[in-house]
């Protein structure tokens, strides 16, 4: 008999046709996401589930799932909606997909960067409401790249590949990790900077943390008010990293320049929301690792991982260990 699973989303070929090969796939079939109450009903009694960043994985799910539920395979690299630890008692593995998407968020980071800077949505509002009379010296004024200072906060995966692509446009880097040492920094060619130092002297700053209780609203109102007038915000690893209403706050009252942003809180962002009337923002819906090539390899990885997992394997991309028997 074929281990059952359930995937909570359609998710790309051929790693859908993969998993059908090896399991008896309950396939979420809507755009939008199970609730939690769906969630867990079609979870009941599955060998393995295959989540998306939008499911809430918590111990009561893991309970309701029963003993059958090996793994858990999140098709991303970030799984703070998992209660990992909850999973880690008991014995369920979870999986998920690093690496494959660092360059395409990597890219997002900087489009992001870019389109604030030069005031990209901002120009192309302004021919669609007919407001371009002719080229003219003064405006829709951006930011110079070349010699000005990003600060990365956070430097694995994601934030070094950013940084790498920053060195082409001549900026000087700042590098903002507990766990980056001297010697890696300089073979990245950034500098080591605390984080206070980091948002103070930086014109751009890219956020590349996971959200966890350690990083959850980072970047506050006094974080905020180190940063420079000018300053543009980047955030493409999770919304919670900020807290948003204060920097709503900011910048409406010019504490910082400018945000690009790929993640809020809630996503989606209702289309009312005040963020969204500001100029001075761009905002795109959580579409980092968003490439056709991109969310293929993300989902191999997932069906790979939840593959190893209900058949008893250590998963080739594990965030926990499982212990329960295939
Ligand atoms: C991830 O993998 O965590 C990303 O946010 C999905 O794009």
């Amino acid at each position: 008999m074929k281990p059952n699973i359930f995937v909570t989303r359609h998710i790309p070929e051929p790693a859908l046709t993969k998993a059908q090969a090896a399991c008896d796939v309950d396939l979420w079939e809507a755009e939008t996401p199970p609730s939690y109450e769906a969630l867990l009903e079609r979870s009941r009694g599955k060998d393995g589930v295959l989540t998306m960043l939008t499911d809430r994985i918590d111990a009561a799910f893991m309970d309701a799932a029963g003993s059958s539920l090996k793994v858990i395979s999140q098709m991303a690299v970030g799984y703070d909606n998992i209660d990992t630890a909850a999973a880690a008692e008991r014995g369920i593995a979870v999986g998920n997909t690093p690496g494959v998407l660092t360059d395409a968020t990597a890219d997002l980071a900087f489009a992001l960067l870019l389109a604030a800077a030069r005031r990209i949505v901002e120009g192309a509002r302004y021919i669609e409401n007919g407001d371009w009379q002719t080229w003219h010296p003064t405006v829709l004024l951006g930011r110079d790249l070349a010699g000005a200072t990003l600060g990365i906060v956070g430097f694995g995966r994601i934030g070094s590949a950013v940084a790498r692509r920053a060195l082409g446009f001549n900026l000087r880097i700042l590098a903002y990790s507990p766990s980056l040492t001297e010697e890696a920094a300089r073979a990245a060619n950034v500098e080591r900077a605390d984080l206070d130092t980091l948002l103070r002297q930086s014109d751009f700053v890219s956020l590349h943390t996971p959200l966890n209780n350690q990083t959850r609203h980072l970047i506050n109102r006094d974080r905020l008010a180190l940063m420079k007038p000018t300053a543009i915000l980047v955030n493409t690893a999770r919304g919670g990293v900020v807290d948003q209403d204060t920097l709503y706050e900011a910048l409406v009252n010019g504490v910082i320049g400018g945000a690009g942003l790929d993640v809020t809180t809630p996503e989606p962002l209702p289309a009312d929301h005040p963020l969204l009337k500001l100029l001075n923002v761009t905002i795109v819906p959580h579409v980092g690792s968003a490439t056709i090539g991109t969310r293929g390899r993300m989902a191999e990885m997932a069906v790979d991982n939840l593959i190893a997992g209900v058949t008893g394997k250590p998963l080739p991309n594990a965030v926990v260990a499982g212990r329960r028997e295939a």
